[in-house]
């Protein structure tokens, strides 16, 4: 009997693994993730590995459209131009709440204009204002700035422009480009301590186990999506802000085989258009639109509004307020029952024309004009959120006339974008860069060969997709140095590929063996599906982790009872049931959020203070304790540790370093 995606062989037979194939491969260089980083990384590495070298991309999904740019933009938030990399380090720390990288930032400030200019070069159309439409960036054409660092593009095609420059790098050079594999875990060296050696998945197409050996890995698998309660259900779920296939899997393959992580505490709690997730960059930055509150009232210019600011100083009081303050100020009018909030797109878009017929603009020119507006409106979304334009249709909003409202939505786990959870990397080894902050080479972990760059490197948010890309390169160029220094260096494997092959497939076997007990699949005694794992993970997260019901509030006591809750899921694990490849995906998929989700929350009770109000709040510990690492307060990174041997957890500060001044 053949189904659609299931298993080749017979349903009612018993699995026989013997039939599904390993393919072993070894390659020097391996890239795992098909986002922003990676294509950054395949476009880079070519021209450093030394000739002969092998390398090979493994994306869960198709290049084309994978990892969180896959919908496409409305604008590039991150160019540089004429700013400087430092004042970028600045804005980044001001809005991360002063504990970043700011080695890393830098870096990445210096580079990432190179990728924006390559991208328009591929055909990325960037808005160019008047006067200098027609001209690329590197011929002097003037872009739209919306804010300080972001430009407009015409992006709905962005990714697929990205990926095809990456797969041409590739094949050029005669690498692999391996797609529709899931990587299920990294695999360390059997001889040399610390190592990485290699890494194996699943064919997501057709019944085989795929090991992978190589010399140097990149890891950019994207952040983590799907991890709390989000405030859609059913059949809304599959609408979330960041993409629901971001299962934390590069947090998770790192930490597992003992990367130091960092900033794990630190969550994006993003304010989106309600239910549709549509972006409010453009409309707070490019239509300069306000917010209100149920009353129409301006409420961020209140004394109320301020005297909450004041209480995170000095980031609160800076010239612009961090993300999650904004966010801070937001649920403040809600709880005390002003809500809902209001993005005031109508006046923003009335104050545009108003401003157009007061410098005697004729009437069919504004009606020119208006159009314009009207469409610039929409396409913000049609290029990045199309859900949020469906939704606007079918409500019948028409945002000059109404507001719509805004919300603060489930939190997410990223790197990339206003958050910077991640991995612990060394940054580049120059003379500015303090010692503890480098070990060699750029952007590896602390496991020898083994990168990550996009979402999982920690404490340096604000990349978003051109950093993302940039820092891709970066680490590329990075890895293939320590391939060079490693030439002589062969991979050996410690778990044979057999016994990878039935951890892998655990789940099909478990199904099989007890799916014929019951009269409904999804219920059985024996086993849990990885949809109900999934609920019951976000249920537990969101209740006691400080997700969206609670308003974003937990504390120690909320924490130990999650922890615990956690430890019985992990334990539940072992009886995850899978009926067909996709959903074998799935579970593995769950494994890496729950992972990722324990580490997260294992920092926020480490962190006795409330460092990013509005993204989640220790109710214990509401004030962020500003006072300096060697004072003994939390201005200060958490890293934590899972010990591979032991599989113990340590959490532990580290000092941040101010090295770019006020
Ligand atoms: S997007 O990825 O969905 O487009 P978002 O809407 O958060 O992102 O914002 C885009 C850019 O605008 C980001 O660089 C963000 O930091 C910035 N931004 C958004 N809202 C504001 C605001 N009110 N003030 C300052 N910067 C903002």
């Amino acid at each position: 009997m053949a189904l659609r995606n299931k298993p080749q062989w017979e349903l009612l037979a018993e699995p026989d693994l013997s039939k599904v194939p390993v393919e072993e491969k070894h390659y020097d260089a391996l890239l795992v993730g098909g986002g922003m980083a990676c294509c950054g990384a395949a476009f880079e590495i070519g021209a450093w590995l030394p000739d002969g070298a092998t390398c090979a991309l493994v994306d869960k999904a198709a290049l084309e459209r994978s990892g969180a740019v896959a919908q496409g933009l409305s604008a590039i938030n991150t160019y540089i131009g004429e700013n400087t990399p430092a004042d970028y380090v600045r804005m980044v720390r001001n809005d991360l709440m002063g504990v970043v990288r700011e080695d890393l930032i830098f870096d990445l400030g210096r580079h990432v204009d190179d990728s924006v200019h390559h991208f328009e070069e591929w055909g990325l159309p960037i808005w160019k204002k008047e006067g200098s439409e027609g001209k690329k960036l590197v011929e002097g054409g003037v872009p739209v700035r919306t804010g300080k660092w972001q430009i407009m593009i015409n992006g709905e095609s962005y990714k697929c422009i990205v990926a095809e420059a990456a797969k041409a790098a590739l094949e050029t050079k005669g690498y692999d480009l391996i797609e529709r594999v899931f990587i299920v875990k990294l695999l360390l060296d059997a001889n040399k301590e610390n190592t990485i050696a290699g890494a194996v998945g699943f064919n997501l197409r057709e019944n085989k186990v795929h090991v992978y050996t190589c010399k140097a890995m990149l890891v950019a698998c994207g952040g983590a999506v799907n991890i709390f309660r989000p405030r859609s259900t059913d059949e809304g779920k599959g609408r979330a802000w960041y993409p629901v296939w971001n299962a934390g899997s590069t947090y998770t393959l790192c930490m597992q085989v003992g990367a130091e992580m960092t900033m794990m505490e630190n969550r994006f709690t993003p304010s989106r258009f309600k239910d549709g997730y549509g972006p409010v960059g453009a409309w707070f930055l490019l239509f300069k639109a306000t917010v209100t509150n149920g009353y129409g009232e301006h409420y961020v210019k209140s004394d109320r509004a301020k005297a909450e600011l004041e209480k995170y100083a000095p980031y609160g009081l800076a010239p612009v307020t961090p993300t999650c303050l904004r966010n801070h100020l937001m649920l403040f009018e809600m709880k005390e029952g002003r809500g809902p909030i209001y993005m005031d797109t109508a006046a923003a878009l009335n104050a545009f024309l108003e401003e157009k017929k007061a410098s005697g603009m004729d009437e069919k020119a504004l009606k020119k004009y208006w159009k314009e507006l009207e469409a610039e409106a929409w396409e913000d979304f049609l290029d990045m959120s199309v859900g949020q334009a469906g939704l606007w249709a079918s409500m019948n909003i028409e945002p000059e006339k109404v507001g719509s409202e805004i919300m603060p939505t489930e939190p997410y786990m990223l790197g990339s974008h206003s958050g910077c959870c991640g991995i612990w990397v060394s940054g580049p080894n120059e003379d500015w860069v303090p010692d503890d902050y480098k070990w060699g080479y750029n952007r590896m972990t602390t496991v020898n060969g083994l990168f990550t760059a996009g979402d999982g490197v920690g404490a340096s948010g604000h990349k978003f997709s051109s950093g993302s890309h940039a820092e891709g390169r970066i680490a590329a160029k990075a890895m293939a140095r320590y391939i060079r220094d490693n030439a002589d260096f062969t991979p050996t494997l410690a778990v044979s590929a057999d016994d990878l092959k039935a951890e892998i497939y655990k789940p099909v076997t478990v199904y099989y063996e007890n799916y014929q007990k019951t009269t409904d699949e999804m219920v059985n005694p024996n086993y849990i599906k990885p949809r109900h794992m999934m609920e019951r993970l976000m249920k537990y997260t969101d209740e006691y982790g400080g997700g969206w019901s609670p308003y974003y509030m937990t504390n120690g006591k909320l924490l130990d009872i999650v922890m615990q809750h956690l430890q019985w899921l992990r334990e539940d694990s072992e009886k995850m049931a899978a009926g067909g490849l996709h959903e074998l995906l799935r579970a593995w998929e769950n494994l890496h959020r729950i992972w990722t989700v324990e580490d997260h929350l294992r920092h926020i009770q480490f962190r006795e203070e409330s460092r990013y109000p509005g993204f989640y709040y220790r109710g214990d510990f509401m004030q962020a304790d500003d006072k300096d690492y060697d004072a003994g307060g939390w201005k200060c990174f958490v890293n934590s540790k899972y010990d591979p041997k032991t599989g113990e957890w340590t959490c532990m500060k580290k000092k941040c370093h101010q090295i770019i001044s006020d």
